[in-house]
């Protein structure tokens, strides 16, 4: 029977799984919710996070990754043990699977990814950090000489590293992200609207008129929300200027962590950096001028990778066809009878 091997990416907002051979096969909300009657699990997926948004009383709804730190390990595991379960049907056996995990897990975590991943069915595993797996998501080989700066900008955190041949030479993470800037957008709103809106809607804006720059040619969208005074639904127009005003303080701070990360460095990788440039992965690499707002103020090149949410899945693609070439890196992958020893 063929072995059709499964790559993971485990991230704040959404949990994504790449097949070999068919490429990514499903991206659904990292959410679970529960019937509060009987506490049974009632969705998981989409669903779930569509639930979130409603928050009705008979259902909990919870996050297993919260700011790029798994805070609820039951729940990681019951969704990752659904999802891998679901793919491991009858015309997969004992795949291998590559999770790609945010690199802050405690290593007592990636023992108990690998056994839930391991109890779904899989055959060999690998939690590998994310920075690595997004980096050779986005075409960066794994014995590339020179250092390279990745940053992954998701929903929970912005995950600043320094890559060299394979492995991560120097690391940090903000919870300056995706969901603190749609926080800033819902405030912004409400202190110079007086409006009161959902981060659901505050995202929507972020989406359509979000921007890292000012531009010259503002755009605008018409948003609802809720007067703050009368209680009454509001409907508003928000432009791009206001929104750049709103997320103008989230990219200062991903800016001064940049600027830690690279002063921290070693003069080598300092100037590997320099002339390397620096790689864009995340949903967030998405906001318009992000890339060039940082080129600007860095005076290094900024690239924005192709397709930057879907790197960690297609990532842990790239390492599941290459498992010998990763092992030679000294990477390992685990069967389920040699994990105890993680
Ligand atoms: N076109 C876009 N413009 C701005 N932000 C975006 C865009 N597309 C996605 N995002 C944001 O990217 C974040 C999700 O990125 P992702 O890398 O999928 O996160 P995670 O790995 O944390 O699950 C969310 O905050 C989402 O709102
Ligand atoms: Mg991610």
């Amino acid at each position: 029977m063929s072995v059709q091997n499964i790559g993971i990416d485990l991230g704040t907002e959404k949990i994504t799984a790449f097949v070999e051979g068919r490429g990514i096969v499903f991206s659904e909300d990292n959410a679970i919710a529960y019937d509060n009657l009987n506490n049974e699990t009632y969705a998981i997926g989409n669903k779930a996070g569509e639930m979130a948004e409603k928050t009705p009383e008979a259902l909990t709804v919870k996050k297993p990754i919260i700011g790029g730190v798994i805070s609820d390990f039951s729940v990681m595991t019951e969704i990752l043990s659904y999802y891998i379960g679901k793919l491991c049907d009858k015309r997969i056996f004992r795949p291998n699977v590559i999770v790609s995990a945010p690199s802050c897990i405690t290593n007592l975590e990636r023992k108990t990814v690998v056994e839930a991943t391991c109890a779904a069915g899989a055959g060999k595993v690998s939690v590998i950090d994310e920075p690595i797996v997004s980096a050779l998501g986005a075409g960066l080989s794994i014995d590339h000489p020179h250092g390279t700066m990745v940053i992954d900008l998701g929903a929970g955190t912005t995950d600043i590293a320094v890559i060299t041949m394979g492995t991560v030479a120097y690391a940090a993470s903000i919870r300056t992200a995706g969901d603190t800037m749609d926080e800033a957008i819902s405030q912004y709103i409400k202190k110079e609207k007086n409006i009161n809106i959902g981060l659901v809607t505050a995202k929507k804006i972020k989406h359509t008129v979000g921007c890292a720059y000012k531009r010259s040619e503002e755009i605008e969208m018409e948003a609802t929300g809720k007067n703050y005074v009368t209680g009454m639904p509001e409907i508003f127009n928000i432009s791009s200027t206001e929104v750049y005003e709103a997320l103008k303080d989230q990219i200062n701070l991903i800016f001064d962590a940049i600027v830690d990360v690279m002063e921290q460095a070693p003069a080598e990788l300092y100037s590997d950096i320099c002339h390397e440039g620096i790689l864009l992965t995340g949903g967030i690499a998405k906001l318009p001028g992000l890339d060039k707002e940082l080129s600007a103020r860095l005076g290094i090149r900024v690239k924005r990778a192709v397709d930057p949410e879907h790197c960690a899945a297609k990532g842990a693609g790239y390492i599941l066809k290459n498992m010998k070439e990763m092992e030679d890196h000294g990477y390992s992958f685990r069967m389920k009878e040699s994990i105890a020893g993680i």
